[in-house]
């Protein structure tokens, strides 16, 4: 018996050693300890041994048992550490590598200068509102005392979807929209940055193009506001030391009305191409609410006065940042944008 013992032994631990992965490991653990496994069988036979050699075969088929039990687990052990071996092998990274560039996106022009102007106005107490870009004539034309038949609709090539709407031309359209959405017609400080829309298409002009309206609504607002205000706004877009001229004009909803030049950036007000050699850029339209559009808003024009301005986002960014053609700003071409990549603001 005990000799058979030794035999069962012998070939389990060759067995284990030969084997080559945990699943051969597992059968050969089957085959000697599991419940119908050899040395198993011989403690179930015990009962047809004599009393006195039981202890001593007990002791024996324990003893390897306990000894097999070691090997297998050293042995599967050694088949864990052999595939992390092969794992961290086949999964090396070569750092030496190059990498990959990640590219970056860059803010579009366009969006720096509303970003910016927004930031400004914002910082003195105004709020930056919206409209809609599919705008009703009453709204574009007529709450901005341009009723049917003005004279004054022809400064405008519009795009009319119906007879009563139309892509919106200016983003005045949103001054009547603010009036009339304030009913309690408290004092308002909006600026209104958004897509505007013409039938034009050249180097200068493109069918749509940005605008940003400022509208303000107060007891006792003057002309001397809206300068200081304007003063603030183009110098601190385009330059500190720059002059500026309030030129008469004329626009239905303001009265008086004003077009505003910046003194040339470019030259200092001495003459050049970007000017036309008249030292002067024109950058802004602007003006005293008209009373038409006040009361058309339910705002007692002998009450409350107010100043509006807009100007074209787009010709700002172009005179920023030396753009000659203004249909640039809407290719998102990425050779063109990407050369804003890297600028501060
Ligand atoms: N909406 C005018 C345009 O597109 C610009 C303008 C002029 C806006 C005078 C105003 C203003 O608010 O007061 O040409």
């Amino acid at each position: 018996m005990q000799e058979q013992i030794s035999k069962i032994r012998e070939v389990a631990v060759e067995e284990i050693s030969k084997a080559t992965d945990a699943k051969e490991l597992d059968n050969v653990r089957v085959k000697y300890l599991g419940k119908k496994g050899e040395l198993t069988s011989i403690l179930r036979g015990m009962g047809g041994l004599a009393p006195e050699e039981r202890p001593i075969i007990g002791s024996k088929v324990n003893e390897v048992r306990d000894e097999l039990e070691n090997r297998i687990k050293e042995r599967e052990k050694e088949f864990a550490k052999e595939e992390l071996e092969r794992k961290l092998k086949e999964e090396t990274i070569d750092i030496t590598l190059p990498s990959t560039k990640v590219k970056r996106g860059s803010k579009h022009p366009l969006n720096r200068i509303i970003e910016e102007v927004e930031d400004l106005f914002v910082s003195m107490g105004y709020d930056v509102v919206s409209g809609p870009e599919l705008e009703t004539d009453e709204f574009c034309f007529e709450r901005l005392n341009l009723p049917k038949g003005h004279p004054a609709r022809d400064m405008q090539d519009s795009f009319y979807i119906t007879s009563e709407y139309l892509l919106r031309t200016q983003t005045s359209a949103v001054q009547a929209r603010t009036l009339l959405a304030n009913t309690e017609k408290t004092p308002i400080r909006v600026i209104c940055p958004g897509k505007t829309y013409r039938r034009d298409d050249d180097a200068t002009h493109s069918h749509q193009f940005s605008q940003v309206e400022g509208l303000v609504v107060d007891k006792n607002i003057s002309l001397a506001d809206l300068k200081g205000t304007l003063e603030v706004f183009v110098r601190h877009l385009l330059g500190e030391n720059l002059e500026l001229r309030f030129r008469p004009s004329y626009f239905p909803f303001t009265e008086p009305s004003y077009e505003v030049d910046v003194s040339c950036f470019k030259c200092g007000g001495k003459g050049c191409n970007l000017c036309k050699q008249t030292g002067w850029i024109e950058v802004l339209g602007s003006g005293i609410v008209h009373p038409n559009v006040l009361k058309m808003g339910g705002y007692d024009p002998e009450v409350y006065s107010g100043f509006a301005f807009g100007t074209g986002l787009d010709r700002l960014a172009m005179f920023k940042y030396g753009i000659t053609d203004i249909r640039l700003l809407y290719q998102n071409d990425v050779r063109f944008l990407n050369q804003f990549d890297r600028l501060d603001r």
